[in-house]
């Protein structure tokens, strides 16, 4: 016998750990073959989460052996890193092909992780090295469109994925990785989390006052629309809308969600800011936890926007105060044992922890700072430990959960400690992120009065699909991510011809004491060049509910659309110039002055990205492309002379802008 005496001893136990699936054939000269070596490695290299609820995360904890591990998606290093938190050691980076939104942990040990970007969801195995590490991609697979939040179901049958640009659900089999179902959602879907029973999936929205509950059992995966409006948080009369739902945790009781309730203000009146006219004395923005009842309304097939259901049971939590705001809240973890929920906020670069009691979740109990953009959370129940990722600092923080809580427990703020990863890369540029860090501050009263962020209307540089109450009338957020270059004169009626002027105007429109020119230049150079809509994700879609948007050259039914668009019949490209700006940079009345409007003339605005930035005009008058082309016929060029085959084109043809 060849075999070293080390190996003979190992056979048995991997043997046993393996079952019955792996059997150790012994080679013919009676030497142990290649495969049972390499098999051996896997008991010592497989993963097992830590927290086996099936919740996706940017951060999730895994057991390796006797190792305690942290995987983390870098967003901005297009990777996966693996961190041993028991000594910071960096394990390894996995490298991904495009920026990763969230990953998790199978009960078996793969790990499936959703690339943005790429439009895809990839499963990561174990590499033959000895502790697996750096993980290679063993399996890929595409979907609707900018794959973003990810969750188990509790059989572990069946993979989520919400897509944020697709506005989809997509479900896959976790077994193949083929795709079996996709829901089509609202706007910018960001977190899911499925109940106990698998029987529904939740999930949140960036863009869109509701929390989508997915039928995971029937064959049509009907959507309820659960509304998160909370009437009687701001006074007078008001509208009240529900943004930034980027995080959801499953409790004993049900389904919790953030999200920021915003009071958009009196459109039929001029302001001197952006929304509710009680702005000096009450902020316009609440951070709010709301619990999230299923049982409102019927299930039905509503599409974005169609049907909205009371919640039973939605409460606003938090002092009214623009200081004591999470108002970009981005991820939230609940501790069942200690009934505590942990929250972590962009902008305010910190880690909240919130308490129940009297029915109410008491705001902000404890709080620690860890870095401007933490965008998951961890928690280690058994050690009582919360990881956070902070992804511009590239920085896992690890806060003792109790802390503060019990007399004579953890009261130390050093107990805290902090991992940096990735450490002597270099990724991205310091510039961008002063600009970036600027874009996402929130309670900086150099930027506005009442702790908004740019990101509080721009969610990731995209836009709230709100119509504000201005001092130009009602004006709906635009999307600026990839809108920016070449498409001056800029603001709804054009009356500022660059983005810094516009910037500036927009702080003193917010109440805030202004930027210095250095970071006012930074962020105007972060905001023309941020990160554009995955277009080529949504181009690849090939669920059927994401509108066929292949690219405009292979469709015919867009090549004839664009064609339409450039003729003189329907007259689009004489002020949506097909030079890829889709703007003449001119002011024209298209007859859409809206009340509370005082001028009748727009300019004319870009079309890039328009598929995925509904509602259409500056008051929202059109929900969706196709009521526009119907509406506006005639005051806007021309449509209805079109047969329904060239309006399909046509708005074909606009959803691959
Ligand atoms: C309260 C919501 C809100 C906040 C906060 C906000 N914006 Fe806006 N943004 C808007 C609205 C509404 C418009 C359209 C304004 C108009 O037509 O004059 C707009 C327009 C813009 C535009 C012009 C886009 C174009 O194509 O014409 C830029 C650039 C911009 N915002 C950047 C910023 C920056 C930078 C910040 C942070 C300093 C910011 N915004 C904060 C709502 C907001
Ligand atoms: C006379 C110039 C002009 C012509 C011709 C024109 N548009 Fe427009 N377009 C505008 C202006 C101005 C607005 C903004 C109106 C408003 O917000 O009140 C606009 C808005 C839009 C929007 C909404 C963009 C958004 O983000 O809300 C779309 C989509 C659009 N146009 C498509 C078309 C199509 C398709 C045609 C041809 C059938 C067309 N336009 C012809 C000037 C024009």
């Amino acid at each position: 016998m060849r075999i070293a005496s080390s190996t003979l001893l190992a056979i048995p136990l991997a043997a046993v750990a393996l079952g019955a699936c792996a059997r150790v054939e012994p080679g013919s000269d009676g030497a142990t073959p290649r495969t049972p070596v390499a098999t051996l490695d896997a008991p010592r290299t497989a993963l097992a989460p830590v927290a086996a609820d099936g919740t996706g995360s940017t951060i999730v904890l895994a057991h390796q052996g006797r190792r305690r591990l942290a995987l983390v998606a870098d967003a901005d290093a297009h990777a996966v890193r693996a961190l041993d938190v028991q000594t910071g050691e960096e394990l390894g980076r996995t490298d991904l092909p495009g920026t990763p939104g969230q990953l998790v942990i199978a009960g078996d040990g793969r790990v499936f992780v959703a690339v943005r970007d790429a439009g895809e969801v990839d499963e990561l195995a174990p590499s033959p090295s000895a502790d697996g590490f750096p993980m290679r991609i063993a399996r890929r697979a595409s979907t609707a469109g900018e794959p973003v939040g990810v969750a188990l179901t509790a059989d572990a049958r069946t993979l989520l994925v919400t897509c944020g640009w697709g506005h989809a659900l997509d479900a896959f089999s976790t077994r193949s990785l083929e795709h079996a179902w996709s829901a089509d959602v609202a706007r910018e879907p960001r977190a899911v989390v499925v109940d106990d029973d698998g029987v529904h999936a939740y999930v949140s929205h960036a863009t869109a006052s509701l929390v989508s509950v997915v039928d995971l059992e029937s064959e049509g995966h009907g959507v309820r629309l659960v509304s998160m409006k909370q009437p009687g948080v701001f006074s007078g009369n008001a509208d009240q809308q529900w943004r930034q739902g980027y995080a959801l945790a499953k409790t004993d009781g049900g389904v919790l969600a953030t999200g920021v309730l915003a009071n958009t203000g009196d459109t039929t009146v001029l302001t001197e800011t952006y929304g509710g006219a009680g702005f000096e004395t009450m902020p316009s923005e609440q951070f709010t936890i709301a619990t999230v009842d299923p049982r409102g309304g019927d299930v039905g097939r509503a599409g974005p926007g169609e049907r909205f259901e009371a919640s039973d049971v939605a409460q606003v939590v938090g002092a009214p105060s623009a200081d004591n705001s999470c108002l970009l809240p981005r991820a939230m973890a609940y501790d069942p044992r200690g009934q505590l929920l942990f929250v972590a906020c962009e902008g305010r670069g910190t880690l909240e922890r919130e308490g129940f009691a009297d029915g109410r979740w008491s705001f902000s109990t404890a709080a620690w700072s860890v870095g401007g953009e933490p965008t998951g959370i961890a928690l280690d129940a058994d050690r009582r430990t919360a990881f956070v990722w902070s992804q511009v600092e590239r920085v896992v923080t690890a806060v003792p959960m109790d802390a503060y809580r019990v007399p004579g427990g953890a009261q130390d703020g050093s107990l805290v400690q902090t991992y940096p990863l990735g450490v002597g890369e270099i990724v991205g540029d310091a510039t961008k992120d002063v600009g970036r860090a600027l874009f996402h501050r929130a309670g900086d009263s150099r930027i506005s009065s009442d702790g908004r962020a740019c990101a509080s209307c721009h969610p990731e540089g995209r836009d709230d699909g709100l119509v504000w109450a201005t001092p130009d009338g009602p004006r709906q957020t635009p999307t600026l991510a990839g809108r920016l270059v070449g498409t001056a004169p800029y603001g709804w009626n054009g009356a500022r011809d660059t983005v810094k002027k516009h910037v500036t105007s927009t702080v003193s429109r917010l109440g805030g004491t202004g930027l210095d020119d250095r970071e006012l230049e930074a962020l105007v150079d972060y905001c023309a060049t941020m990160q554009p809509p995955p277009r080529a994700a949504e181009a690849k879609a090939k669920t059927a509910v994401v509108p066929a948007t292949a690219s405009a050259t292979a469709d015919p039914l867009v090549a004839e659309g664009r064609e339409l668009f450039e003729s003189p019949r329907t007259a689009c490209a004489s002020c949506h110039m097909d030079d890829g700006t889709y703007t003449d940079g001119n002011r024209h009345d298209v007859k859409s002055r809206a009340k509370g409007d005082p001028g009748r003339a727009f300019d004319t605005p870009s079309l890039r990205f328009v598929a995925g930035t509904a509602p259409y005009f500056h008051d929202a008058r059109y929900p969706t492309l196709r009521a526009l082309l119907a509406g506006s016929d005639g005051k806007m060029g021309h449509t209805k002379g079109l047969s329904a085959h060239e309006v399909d084109a046509l708005e074909a043809y606009l959803r691959t802008l």
